[in-house]
């Protein structure tokens, strides 16, 4: 369904949506959301060969404040990540890259997810942001991927199915709750919260909206089968065992 996200417009103000994505960086992060998916995302990388990833749509910075932590074992090789956002968000970036020990960098040029820029290299990431784009665009991507050779993975917590639609107002709940300890601190956020609490509304609203939008692992599927020269490994499906389940669908070229 073609229903607009809030805090994807244009018109939506910067430090609003930087509110928005951090405070959804903070829920997510606190609630482990995306801990499923780990050892997938490992053994991803190593079927890559690459310790580089490239995160597109980043927001407040998704996982990566405790993801890099994960990979620490391997010292020799350590991972090295690139926050890239078509709306940067220097304040998240600059934080992330603060706990992650310099693991985790960033891109200040405004990065859209659709072309990718070739100095961007590296296993490219996107955690709860493909379904913004409709099936032409989220192929599009899939094939830029296949074109640069590029290992990809996609990683949503939306689901297009009852009990994700039921546990949305949560969100709402969760901002009350969160913004408080949501850093980097910013008035304002309050301001937004407990005096008009627009952003407990577009966390609702934006929530709603992802998992209509969300695709399923089938829909993933036939959209590796259109693309041209794909001679890539996809593996595509769902990880149960969090808090949340995952869609996933994950693409390595074959060597
Ligand atoms: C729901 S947030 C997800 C943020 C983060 N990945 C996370 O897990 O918390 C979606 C992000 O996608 C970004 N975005 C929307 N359209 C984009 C595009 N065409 N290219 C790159 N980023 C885009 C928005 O600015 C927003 O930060």
């Amino acid at each position: 369904m073609r229903l607009i996200e809030i805090h994807e417009q244009e018109w939506f103000a910067n430090e609003l949506r930087n509110d928005v994505t951090e405070t959804l960086e903070f829920i997510f992060s606190f609630a482990g959301v995306y801990r499923n998916c780990v050892v997938r995302l490992q053994r991803a990388l190593q079927s890559c060969k690459t310790r580089q990833v490239v995160d597109l749509c980043s927001g407040g910075g998704g996982p990566w404040s405790w993801l890099p932590r994960t990979f620490q074992d391997d010292h020799e090789h350590p991972i090295e990540v690139c926050l890239t956002d078509k709306y940067p968000n220097r304040a998240a970036f600059l934080r992330i890259r603060r706990l992650s020990h310099n693991l985790v960098n960033y891109s200040l040029e405004r990065v859209d997810a659709i072309t990718v820029p070739s100095h961007l290299a590296g296993f490219r990431t996107m955690f709860t942001s493909f379904h913004h784009f409709p099936e032409g665009e989220g192929v599009s991507i899939l094939q830029q991927a296949v074109d640069s050779r590029q290992g990809i993975g996609i990683f949503e917590a939306a689901r297009c199915c009852p009990t994700a639609i039921v546990l949305t107002p949560l969100m709402f709940l969760g901002a009350f709750a969160a913004v408080p300890f949501v850093r980097p601190f910013r008035a304002s956020r309050l301001f937004w919260t407990y005096v008009i609490p627009v952003i407990p509304f577009v966390l609702f609203w934006d929530g709603i909206v992802s998992c209509l939008r969300a695709y399923s692992p089938k829909e993933l599927s036939q959209m590796t089968a259109c693309l041209r020269n794909n001679d890539y490994i996809w593996e595509v499906g769902e990880e149960t065992g969090g808090l949340a389940t995952v869609t996933y669908l994950i693409g390595c070229p074959v060597e």
